[in-house]
């Protein structure tokens, strides 16, 4: 029989990956929905984990922060058995493509070695532990790049897909997933998993495509299209995606995937396109961000289109991703709330109104990082 996580009075969560892009918005938006929930928020810090994007959650009473790794067993079980955390929401992974491809060790180390401490711990403190079996839940954030690449015409990914991962990045995902399966298969581990497409909005590290776009466009830098810019992702609101996971933990059926997106595909030169002439009409309308922002394409009298840039293509880059998501919307009557139009202005009004947000990123080593990767792919 499947059971769904009502069997759990009170769902106290430990999210990892909680200081990252869409760990902090699953912290913000748990926690405005169940205001006196225990939520224990644990990253490692990482390039990526900013500790700023979880600020306002400590006035709540049952928040906690804890800087940790998630291969830190011992730090890891203390963790769960001092708070009595009985739902494991796990957002923590290396997750850029790029970064898979020029050093895949950390991927291997965090995305599979890393999921699988927190299986294992998770089994021995909500199966083995002195209590004997516990109601507990496993949920596991993954990825539609477990699929593969599709064709123009091919329909879009869904649950029963065969697994076919091209980068690292995929392949650590796939093989966490697949962890994931056998603990539950092998030692009843109550366990979900969600596979979702591109999110994009807040606190959203510029390394991705749409902050590295509207950040570059706000520095009059050259906007990098990777080969001819055709490739196809489905992009869907972060908060869409928070809901999503929030309805899976709610009402999710034990044991089983759903795959999350955006019904949103674009191809990667439209949404630079779309993304430029936002940010020119926003400047012309408004002459406050000509100042705030001085050396932004439009203070310099310049098209933001006018800075793209062809670049080397990425190495085994995926084509076409696109999710099926039938059965989270025929089962949970989940479906994304947020259209593109409005959820891509709302995120390019964030870095406009959050720049101290991510000039601090900009300014350190990171930047360094990013003018080699740029330098490389020109030449
Ligand atoms: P992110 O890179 O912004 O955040 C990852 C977070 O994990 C960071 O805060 C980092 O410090 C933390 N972390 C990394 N290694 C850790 C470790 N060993 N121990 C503890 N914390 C560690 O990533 P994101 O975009 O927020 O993605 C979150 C999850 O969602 C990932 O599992 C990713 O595979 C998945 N996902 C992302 C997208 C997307 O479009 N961004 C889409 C589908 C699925
Ligand atoms: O599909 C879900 C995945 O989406 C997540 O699992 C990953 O964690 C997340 O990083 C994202 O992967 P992508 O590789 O699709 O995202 P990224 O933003 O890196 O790139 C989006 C597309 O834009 C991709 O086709 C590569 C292209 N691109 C990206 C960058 C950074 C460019 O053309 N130029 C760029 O500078």
């Amino acid at each position: 029989m499947s059971v769904t996580t009502d069997s759990i009075v009170e769902k106290r969560l430990l999210v990892t990956g909680a200081a990252g892009f869409i760990g902090a918005n699953f912290c913000h938006y748990w926690l405005q929905q169940h205001p006196r929930a225990t939520l224990i928020a644990l990253d490692a810090l990482t390039y990526a984990g900013n500790r700023h994007n979880l600020e306002g959650l400590e006035q709540h009473s049952g928040f906690r922060f804890v800087q940790g790794d998630i291969n830190d067993a011992l730090l890891v079980e203390r963790v769960m058995t001092d708070h009595h955390l009985n739902v494991i929401v796990h957002f923590a992974a290396e997750s850029h493509v790029d970064r898979s491809i020029h050093d895949p060790d950390a991927f291997i180390q965090t995305n599979i070695l890393g999921t699988h401490n927190l299986l294992r711990i998770a089994r021995a403190v909500w199966l083995d532990g002195p209590q004997g079996w516990i109601p507990h839940r496993f949920h596991h954030i993954s990825t539609d790049e477990v699929y593969g690449t599709l064709g123009p015409q091919d329909p879009a990914f869904h649950e029963e897909t065969p697994y076919a991962p091209n980068s690292p990045y995929a392949a650590s995902k796939a093989g966490a997933d697949h962890l994931v399966r056998a603990y539950r298969h092998t030692y009843g581990l109550s366990t979900t998993t969600s596979n979702c497409s591109n999110n994009y909005g807040p606190y959203h590290f510029p390394e991705k495509l749409i902050p590295l776009i509207i950040v570059n466009i706000l520095h009059n830098k050259p906007l990098p299209i990777y080969g001819d810019g055709r490739q196809i992702r489905d992009w869907l609101y972060v908060e869409d995606h928070c809901r999503g996971i929030a309805t899976i933990l709610e009402q999710g059926r034990e044991g089983e995937s759903y795959n999350i997106g955006g019904c949103n595909e674009w191809a990667n030169i439209d949404i630079v396109r779309l993304i430029g002439e936002i940010m020119d009409e926003l400047f012309a309308e408004d002459p406050r961000w000509l100042q705030a922002f001085p050396h932004s394409a439009a203070a310099q009298g310049r098209k933001s289109a006018d800075l793209i840039q062809h670049v080397r293509d990425r190495p085994g880059h995926d084509r076409r991703y696109a999710i099926d998501a039938t059965k989270i919307t025929r089962e949970l009557g989940f479906k994304p709330a947020v259209d593109f139009p409005t959820g891509i202005r709302q995120t390019i009004r964030w870095y406009l109104e959050h720049p101290q947000w991510w000039q601090k990123i900009m300014d350190g080593s990171y930047r360094e990082w990013l003018d080699v990767q740029y330098g490389a792919l020109k030449a």
